[in-house]
């Protein structure tokens, strides 16, 4: 099929170049300029493990090119709509007009009937007002919503072997032409859930919702660990072992951040407000102060590492990017940390495998190093803030070498306390008992 994707960014590049590899001719848009070069020159614009290999495979067979100009994905006939939606300044509320404007361009370039399929995560009732406007202004467009479930670092394997598509349309043609994209993983066995738009855009918040509290739950079972001398990461283990429960989405440490999490849940309760269901979500905003405690307790175990003050003390921060596997820094728990430890007077240094550049540019003012090595050089304490598997596999005889003091903070429950204890370490965590 022909395919139009609009938006190049995480969602939107990926997606793109997971089209063309299920066989499709894809026109991705973005209007900026930089980025649709580096994706026509095969390069990743960002940290995505297996997207640059991707994009030289499908761009080598024809079927995947890149465009600044909106009229070249008149002619597709399913055109995905990737545009981020972010929290408005100031507010709860998600920003729609990416989203808003995407549609108008659409409206203004496609000649050729087309569906148009939005991905973005949206309020709810966003896709029935987007719907109004195609049907007044562009009749010959049509309207569906199949969110998206992808995982940055993992965001490849997700979309090409997606572990449910929601269809979410209004008539039988818009279904059987999602079929015919995604008729790839339908037939390896991805289930596919049919729906009206509400459901369709619910299904994504709720989900991301799920996850953030699964997420808060265990943080607030390490804060009852700590104040009673148990230990969280046993505590999960056990549970997780009852299936009804599960042991992912179960880690505790410094908690949720990245683009999607935190700012969906907060759109969510913004959205139930409106729809007069505020009550309902009243529990989002306990997840949401569970998961910012995270950080300042954080802040707290550097500190008490120190004797009580950062001031004047050397401080090696492990991690920049919200998780392992990408370079993303939007909404980083472990920058956030960072900052914060500088603004108490920390002298930080902070590093990261994939995510340096896009940290020195949103915090100039904090310190990095090329290694976890040159950061803990002299340090009076190191925080592991981000589990990148390099940090795991850290020798803590090697890195002891090196510091001035062996105090550790793992905020990721993610290192072997006897392992570090026993080569000297101080080693505190989120959670965990003080030994
Ligand atoms: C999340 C969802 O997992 C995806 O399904 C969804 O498609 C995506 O948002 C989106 O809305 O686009 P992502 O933001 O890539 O994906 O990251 P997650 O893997 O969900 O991790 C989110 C945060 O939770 C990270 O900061 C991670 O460190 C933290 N986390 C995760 C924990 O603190 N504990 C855990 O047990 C798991």
């Amino acid at each position: 099929m022909r395919v139009g994707v609009v938006g190049c960014g995480y969602l939107g590049a990926v997606h793109a170049a997971s089209m063309a590899e299920l066989g499709h001719e894809v026109v991705g848009h973005d209007v900026d300029a930089d980025k649709v070069a580096r994706l026509s020159a095969a390069q990743a614009p960002f940290f995505e493990p297996g997207l640059g290999e991707l994009l030289e495979r499908t761009l080598t067979t024809g079927r995947l090119s890149f465009s600044t100009d909106p009229a070249d994905l008149d002619g597709a006939e399913v055109v995905f709509v990737c545009v981020g939606t972010p929290q408005r300044a100031g507010e709860l509320a998600a920003d729609t007009s990416f989203v808003d404007a995407a549609v108008a361009a659409l409206v203004e370039h496609l000649r050729s009937p087309a569906l148009v399929v939005g991905k973005s995560t949206v309020p709810v009732g966003t896709a029935a007002r987007l719907a109004a406007v195609l049907e007044r202004d562009a009749p010959h467009l049509e309207l569906a919503w199949n969110p998206e479930f992808l995982r940055e670092g993992h965001a490849v394997e997700d979309t090409v072997h997606p572990d449910r598509l929601v269809l979410g349309v209004r008539s039988a043609e818009a279904e059987k032409r999602l079929r015919e994209v995604y008729a790839t993983p339908i037939a390896q066995g991805s289930p596919v859930v049919v729906t009206d738009f509400a459901t369709a855009e619910l299904v994504k918040v709720a989900a991301n919702a799920f996850l953030a509290t699964k997420i808060s739950f265990i943080n607030a079972m390490a804060e009852v660990c700590e104040a009673a001398g148990a230990d969280v990461v046993q505590l999960a283990d056990a549970i997780g072992y009852d299936d009804r429960i599960g042991r992912r989405f179960l880690n505790a440490g410094l908690g949720f951040g990245g683009g999607c999490l935190p700012k969906d849940i907060r759109a969510f309760m913004a959205r139930a407000g409106e729809l007069g269901a505020d009550q309902a979500l009243t529990f989002l905003r306990e997840v949401d102060a569970i998961n910012m405690r995270r950080r300042s307790r954080m802040v707290d175990l550097a500190r008490e590492a120190c004797g009580g003050s950062l001031i004047g003390h050397k401080v090696a921060v492990l991690g920049a990017a919200f998780k392992p596997h990408s370079d993303d820094i939007r909404d980083s728990p472990a920058l956030n940390v960072a900052a914060q430890v500088q603004l108490q007077g920390g002298d930080v240094v902070v590093t990261d495998p994939a995510a340096l550049e896009n940290a020195r540019r949103l915090y100039p003012g904090l310190a990095y190093a090329d290694t976890a090595e040159e950061a803990a050089t002299g340090a009076d304490v190191v925080l592991l803030l981000t589990e990148w598997p390099q940090y795991r596999a850290l020798d803590p005889a090697a890195l002891g070498a090196v510091v001035r003091r062996r105090h550790l903070v793992d905020g990721r429950n993610a290192l072997d306390p006897a392992a570090w204890r026993d080569a000297g370490w101080t080693y505190r965590a989120l959670g965990r008992p003080v030994v």
